[in-house]
């Protein structure tokens, strides 16, 4: 069973709610974690460019910078989020990813830097910002003690969805987690898909314009996470623009239009996954088997001498862009298991570093 079933209810093909409401302030906000505020980001004007669709970016980061005492955990952002897409955050354990997200809901507060979302000025106007956007964070805050309806409730007010599509707000999101025969059961008692469902729908109550999901679906079996997929897909067929962190290369794969690839709390490359891959690791990977005794060491120079790059995972060798093995190389390095090139070589080849 899928999400996706619930198109209709989704996004914005229904009245959205005032965008004047205030934003939920305690339950998504918690206390800022480090400390006194830093100098406050200033304010950035929306920005034309950088858009698919040539209006203006749901999000525009410029040089942030965000240090937690003498470490510096995004350092020098830039990043445009163009409306409407879906934008995948891909990065490994620490690269910045949930800093960033905390600092566009002013969770947390850069050092230094311009943060524009939906046009607003963050922090200093990320209560209009916060209005129009969903937020579910990577660490799961359900209200234990609330049954599932009554934790959705609690959002339609934080939220401020006006008093008449209260109920209506509360049953969409029931039929969009699949727990519309389960509303009275406390939130202590759910399943741990059924909470990351639950925590993903509260974030669209309001129906917003823009959603964050950090790490939408770690830890979740294959079902539940193809069923998450399913409905930010549905939300993206909305028009809803969605910026997502994950550090699974497939769930960036298959469902971002534009990844940005996060490694030491910066860009280290952004741009349409395919693109990425043809640039950096070509359509055609190798996989060698290193049998024991091989000098890998040996074979990776051969290969480096013919201008290929390689990885090595385990006792396997991978060369990029097999299809430009040169003959002469072929007769040493036979013939390995070819593979499509994927994210994950993009990301070791440019950084070193693996994502998972
Ligand atoms: N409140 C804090 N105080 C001190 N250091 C912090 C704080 N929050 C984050 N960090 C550090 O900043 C770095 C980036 O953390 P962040 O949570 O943004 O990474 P992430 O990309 O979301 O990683 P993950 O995939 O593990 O969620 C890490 O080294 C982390 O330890
Ligand atoms: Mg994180």
């Amino acid at each position: 069973m899928s999400l996706s079933g619930h198109r209709s209810h989704v996004g914005s093909s229904e009245p959205s709610y005032p965008d004047d409401s205030a934003a939920p302030s305690d339950r998504t906000r918690p206390a800022e974690p480090d400390g006194p505020d830093g100098p406050v980001a200033g304010a950035a004007p929306a920005r034309g460019a950088g858009s698919h669709s040539g209006s203006a970016p749901a999000i525009a980061l410029r040089d942030v910078v965000k240090r937690f005492g003498s470490f510096t955990a995004v350092d020098g952002l830039d990043l445009d989020v163009p409306s409407g897409t879906v934008f995948g955050l891909l990065g490994p354990n620490g690269a910045g990813k949930s800093t960033t997200m905390k600092m566009l809901t002013a969770q947390s507060r850069a050092d230094s830097g311009e943060i524009t979302v939906l046009g607003h000025a963050v922090p200093r106007a990320s209560k209009r910002a916060r209005a129009r956007m969903g937020v579910v964070p990577q660490h799961d805050n359900l209200d234990e003690e609330l049954t599932v309806r009554e934790n959705l409730e609690v959002f339609t007010h934080l939220y401020r969805v006006p008093r008449a599509h209260r109920a209506e707000a509360v049953d969409r999101g029931l039929r969009l987690a699949h727990l519309e025969d389960r509303p009275h059961l406390r939130a202590d008692k759910l399943s741990g898909g059924m909470r990351r469902r639950l925590l993903i729908v509260r974030g669209l109550v309001h129906r917003p314009h823009l959603v964050l999901l950090d790490e939408p679906t770690v830890g979740l079996d294959p079902q539940v996470r193809q069923e998450l997929w399913g409905l930010i897909t549905d939300l993206r067929a909305e028009g809803v623009t969605v910026l997502m962190s994950t550090h699974y290369i497939e769930e960036a794969e298959r469902l971002a239009d534009v990844v940005a690839l996060m490694a030491g709390g910066r860009v280290v490359s952004e741009g349409v996954p395919a693109d990425l891959i043809a640039r950096h690791a070509g359509s055609t990977v190798e996989e060698f088997p290193l049998e024991a005794g091989a000098r890998a060491d040996e074979i990776e120079e051969r290969v480096a001498a013919a201008g290929l790059a390689t990885r090595r995972t385990g006792a396997t060798l991978s060369v990029l862009r097999a299809d430009r093995i040169p003959e002469s190389l072929r007769e040493s390095l036979g013939r390995g298991n070819a593979r499509a090139g994927n994210l994950e070589d993009v990301f070791v080849t440019l950084t070193g570093e693996r994502v998972e």
